[in-house]
């Protein structure tokens, strides 16, 4: 059962009653995710590649790929956006998120819309230059034969789901990386630095969105031709 909530900045959020938590920080939906996964993820790439595979692990709500959508239209790129997800927010809660609104992008609300309601496993245009999948599976299960430029890990907090921080699934991120690119996310538990440290990842702890003292980056080292 997930419940809508209303959060700080004035945009919503959902709270699930089967974890125990809410999807984004009381602090701000969309503060939250335009700190962590857009600034220091989408951006942080743009600056070196206008061609970018994007990989959103846990499209919940679609608030992440429906800001990737708006920012890539601003700055010129082209996206491909896989998004993965094992329990679908139904349509009456995603009718009620108010996004498009509180984005200021009702001209936008169709391509919103055609996130939630598109066929899973699927990839559609919603653009020229964005082209959209999501895919219904867990985190664990997933195989994907691409590799990504940027990953958003938006996984339920360690406390909550412990198995999705640890090693396996760390090293199924690094792989699913191209060599430059980067994993973010809220997390920024000193064990799960070090995880990713174990896997080879070159880790930033970052400045955290309100309410957070850090976020932290994860990044693939490029390989150096000579
Ligand atoms: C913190 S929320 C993500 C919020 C999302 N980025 C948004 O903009 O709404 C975590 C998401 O991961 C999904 N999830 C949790 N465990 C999962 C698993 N094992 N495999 C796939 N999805 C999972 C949840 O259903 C939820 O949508």
């Amino acid at each position: 059962m997930l419940k809508l909530f209303e959060t700080q900045d004035g945009s919503n959020s959902v709270f699930s009653e089967k974890f125990g938590v809410g999807y984004h920080s009381k602090y701000g939906a969309i503060r939250e995710t335009r700190h962590v996964f857009i600034e220091a993820g989408l951006f942080y790439r743009a600056i070196v590649k206008k061609d970018l595979n994007v990989l959103d692990m846990g499209f919940g709500t679609g608030l992440t790929a429906f800001l990737t959508f708006l920012e890539a239209e601003k700055l010129d790129l082209r996206v491909n956006y896989t998004a993965v997800e094992a329990y679908p927010v139904g349509p009456e809660l995603t009718e009620e998120l108010g996004y498009p609104a509180s984005l200021q992008a009702m001209r936008h609300q169709a391509v919103f819309n055609e996130m939630h309601r598109s066929d899973w496993d699927s990839p559609i245009s919603l653009t020229e230059n964005f082209v959209f999948e999501k895919l219904l599976s867990t985190f664990e299960s997933i195989e994907l034969s691409e590799q990504f430029d940027v990953i958003y890990y938006d996984a339920f907090a360690p406390a909550t789901q412990p198995e999705l921080w640890q090693t396996p699934m760390m090293q199924k991120m690094y792989e699913l990386l191209k060599p430059g690119g980067v994993l973010v996310t809220y997390c920024a538990k000193g064990v799960f630095k070090r995880t990713l440290r174990s896997v080879g990842f070159q880790v930033e702890a970052l400045k955290g969105p309100p309410g957070k003292r850090e976020m932290t980056r994860g990044r693939k080292q490029e390989i150096l031709t000579a």
